[in-house]
């Protein structure tokens, strides 16, 4: 059951009356993933976390993916963001049929093309927030010089410029996330995939970093999957995906 305030409930009905499948056309969709099942685990320990997924996201949009725990989130965005490989189904990421890749292509596609946030931040603790940005870029082929250029233009971005020379142990938790949203948007990634980054924050550092992710991916035109327990989140989001035991959610129970 999903108790939304009322704001949020009138929001929710103008994306819960489109399917599952966002009414992205052809060339326009950034994720597209067809009849997934993931099952873990062998013999009497097997366990099905994901059933028949169908989903298309479309480039430029906000998705979140919600549901109770367990229901699948991080498992399907992992899926989704080719750290997984599912036990049947299809997935495309900018027209590429990732599940088709080897572990090495996977693995550039995924360096060049999607920004992870992960919830526990991720960040290198013996590295300062620039360093942290700086080693994304170096991985991804930019040379010192311009990766240190970018990593302090994405930090004032994240209004961070001032604590470049921070180690993490001496952020605050939501700086912390910016860091994290900062690394992601390092290279400029067509794909920011996101579990649940304001799990750790309190409200008003949760909607600021929301809130950002939102400006700088619709500037820079990323498309963005975010896992949220969060209900708030709900108004900057052009689709909602609810999960429940492994399956998508036509229409989301509402208290
Ligand atoms: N590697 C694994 N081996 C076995 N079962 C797993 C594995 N990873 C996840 N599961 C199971 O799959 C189900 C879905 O897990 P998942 O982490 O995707 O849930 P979630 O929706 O992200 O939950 P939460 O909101 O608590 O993070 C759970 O029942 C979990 O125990
Ligand atoms: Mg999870």
């Amino acid at each position: 059951m999903i108790s939304l305030p009322l704001s949020q409930r009138r929001r929710l009905s103008k994306t819960r009356s489109t399917s599952h499948l966002a009414q992205a056309s052809e060339g326009n969709r950034a994720i597209v993933a067809r009849d997934i099942n993931m099952v873990f685990g062998e013999g009497a320990q097997q366990f099905q976390a994901l059933y028949n997924i169908d989903l298309e996201v479309a480039r430029g949009d906000i998705q979140l993916l919600m549901g109770p725990s367990g229901s699948g989130k991080t498992t399907l965005l992992s899926i989704l963001g080719g750290i997984l490989h599912p036990t049947s189904g299809e997935v495309q990421l900018l027209g590429q049929t990732v599940t088709n890749l080897s572990r090495k292509q996977l693995s550039a596609f995924r360096l060049h093309s999607i920004g992870f946030i992960f919830q526990g931040f991720n960040l290198f603790p013996a590295l300062t927030a620039a360093e942290n940005i700086e080693l994304a870029l170096k991985l991804k082929g930019v040379k010192k010089r311009p990766a240190h250029w970018e990593a302090m233009m994405l930090l004032d971005q994240v209004g961070l410029g001032d604590r470049a020379h921070h180690l993490p142990k001496d952020l605050s938790g939501g700086q912390k996330q910016r860091v994290a949203i900062a690394r992601a948007l390092a290279g400029n990634p067509a794909l920011i995939m996101a579990d649940e980054p304001t799990a750790a924050l309190d409200s008003h550092s949760g909607h600021a970093v929301i809130d950002l992710l939102r400006t700088l991916a619709k500037d820079k035109g990323c498309t963005v999957l975010m896992v949220t327990h969060d209900p708030r989140i709900i108004d900057i989001a052009d689709h909602v995906t609810y999960l429940e035991d492994g399956r998508l959610q036509a229409h989301p129970t509402l208290a």
